[in-house]
């Protein structure tokens, strides 16, 4: 996995030094363009099944639909039906929502399901196997999504994402490692070995079939079909046998939640972006109004002046998320406060260029739930001028790893992202909160952050990324790298990113993407640099409407993203 990131990594070009860019909007440097629509997505199969019910005349709900099977056939790594997402929307009359299709907890969940008998925490409990699973939502995403907005008929919609499964996809070189990479934890968590654990070359095509069933099924049966119907009842059949504890009730009442989604100004921009289950829209807004106060243009991009406003406006921003934020169905979230200029203008007080704030001497001492890197975001602006950013994940990659061969899908193990117990550090060093406990039909924080930006009022971008804690830091630098550092869509995906999350108390850089000068000063100002953990920070695909009112895709270099328009 590593090295697959750092093979595309070392494709990038990086540059520390002070914006030389234009920061007019005309940068001239651009991604891929298309005059009326895009998708931007992880797999080209994807994108491209998406486009083509554009070019039918679907709108975005519609190819949102086609995008989001096409990836659970093409990119199993996150692509799914067994897990769940968000999405966030603008249509072209300049109305905006959301959807929350993020998975929940088994009614017969605990609070200590993954703790011994002594309360300590069995880390991988929640990580692989049947308790790992929560009750996905994707399938019942996919139909709220088109009931309400859709405009053609599912059976034209889903035709060629099927067509595709029996078809099949293409193996890439980045597949090929990774599928290599988890081969052994799928022949442990499967009774039997399952197409994916077999051994694959780049360029080879696989099949899947019997999710080309499955799929046929939910086109005939709607949503009932795997929420009640054989798919359903096979699924539950095939965790209870694995001592699961998910139940038909869990599925007949699983429901999606439309929600008002957060919003925010910087400077002439609205952001739009995803409220709780997901931290990620508060989290965005309160780093944004931290930072805005600051000459972020004039310090330069990635300069030291620039890493450190942007790690101390994080860091608080995440001291907040771990204490405050859960599912607000189940506790309340003070978002107003938290989003508020008065609380935001008084949260940097303490800061000084001389010296990093220590996370130690930043409240909340609570931390928030581990997420890992594994999810997929796309983004589609249709010809009617409608945008959506949608993120979806199975948390890990290949979720828990049980694939159930019959229906030809994994099994998201999203109960990771609960904290397994509120205090205590997990595996990963971090530390879970109270507002984020186990408590049946309770969804799990998520930090995905789909997002849509206007400016001056007109949609702008469209984006999201990948990557558990860093989806946040991600999404933000890329919108800085356009709106401050004058980048096109392409390179601001593109650029390299860093992170701070509060706790642990360290910088993560991308590997080789910063001048070790600017390492150096940060060192001598106390902060901790991690540079040696060799991973790429967030997979962001977007998508930007030029000033001609064209537009630009940013596909992260970072994988095999592809951009398709027309
Ligand atoms: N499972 C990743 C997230 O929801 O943030």
């Amino acid at each position: 996995m590593k090295a697959y990131f750092l093979i595309f990594f070392s494709l990038l070009i990086f540059s520390c030094k002070k914006s030389e860019k234009p920061i007019n909007d005309t940068n001239t440097n651009l991604g891929p363009t298309a005059d009326s629509a895009m998708v931007v997505s992880a797999r080209e199969e994807a994108s491209s099944i998406g486009l083509s019910i554009l070019q039918k005349g679907g709108n975005a709900f519609d190819a949102m639909v086609a995008t989001e099977m096409a990836l659970a056939v093409s990119y199993p790594f996150a692509g799914n039906l067994g897990g769940g997402g968000f999405m966030v929307y603008r249509k072209a009359d300049g109305e905006t929502g959301s959807l929350d299709y993020r998975e929940k907890a088994p009614l017969l969940a605990t609070k200590t399901m993954y703790q011994d008998e002594e309360g300590n925490v069995i880390p991988e409990k929640s990580i692989y196997g049947s308790l790992a699973v929560g009750v996905p939502g994707t399938v019942a995403g996919i139909f709220a999504t088109h009931e309400k907005f859709g405009s053609m008929p599912i059976e034209e919609i889903l035709e060629p994402v099927i067509a595709l499964a029996k078809r099949g996809f293409v193996v890439t070189e980045n597949q090929k490692n990774t599928l290599a990479n988890y081969r052994e934890q799928f022949l442990k968590e499967n009774k039997d070995t399952i197409i994916f654990a077999k051994t694959y070359q780049a360029g080879d095509t696989i099949k899947n079939l019997q999710l080309a069933k499955t799929l046929e099924r939910i086109m005939q049966n709607g949503k009932e079909e795997f929420y009640g119907g054989e798919t359903g009842q096979k699924m539950i059949a095939y965790l209870q046998e694995r001592g699961g504890i998910m139940s038909m009730k869990d599925l007949k009442e699983y429901q999606t939640h439309w929600r008002d989604p957060i919003e925010v100004n910087y400077k002439d921009l609205t952001i739009i972006s995803m409220p709780p289950p997901s931290s990620g829209g508060i989290v965005l807004g309160q780093i944004l109004k931290m930072l805005e106060p600051y000459p972020l243009d004039e310090f330069g991009h990635n300069s030291v002046e620039s890493i450190q406003v942007l790690t101390e406006a994080e860091r608080r921003a995440y001291a907040d998320r771990s204490f405050y934020l859960g599912d607000p169905d189940f506790v309340d979230i003070p978002a107003d406060t938290l989003l508020s200029d008065a609380y935001l203008s008084s949260r940097m007080d303490d800061f000084s260029f001389d010296q990093a704030t220590p996370s130690s001497s930043i409240s909340y001492g609570e931390l928030p739930g581990y997420e890992s890197d594994e999810t997929t975001h796309y983004s589609i602006v249709d010809q009617f001028g409608n945008a959506i950013a949608v993120t979806t994940t199975l948390n890990g990659a290949y979720g828990s790893k049980m694939y159930i061969e019959e229906l030809g899908f994994f099994l998201n193990n999203e109960m990771n992202d609960f904290s397994s117990k509120p205090g205590v550090p997990n595996m990963f060093g971090l530390i879970g909160a109270e507002a984020n406990s186990i408590e049946p039909g309770k969804k799990m924080l998520s930090s995905m952050t789909p997002t849509i930006v206007e400016k001056n009022g007109e949609l702008w971008i469209t984006l999201g990324s990948p990557g558990g804690s860093t989806i946040i830091t991600s999404v933000l630098q890329t919108i800085l790298n356009v709106k401050e550092f004058g980048m096109s869509m392409q390179e601001a995906v593109d650029a390299p990113r860093f992170h701070h999350q509060w706790l642990p108390d360290e910088i993560l850089f991308e590997p080789k993407g910063f001048e070790a000068h600017i390492l150096d000063s940060l060192e001598q100002k106390g902060y901790h640099i991690n540079e040696g953990e060799s991973r790429i920070i967030g997979k962001v695909d977007a998508i930007k409407v030029l000033p001609n009112g064209r537009l630009e895709g940013g596909a992260d270099k970072r994988g095999d993203d592809s951009a398709k328009g027309y």
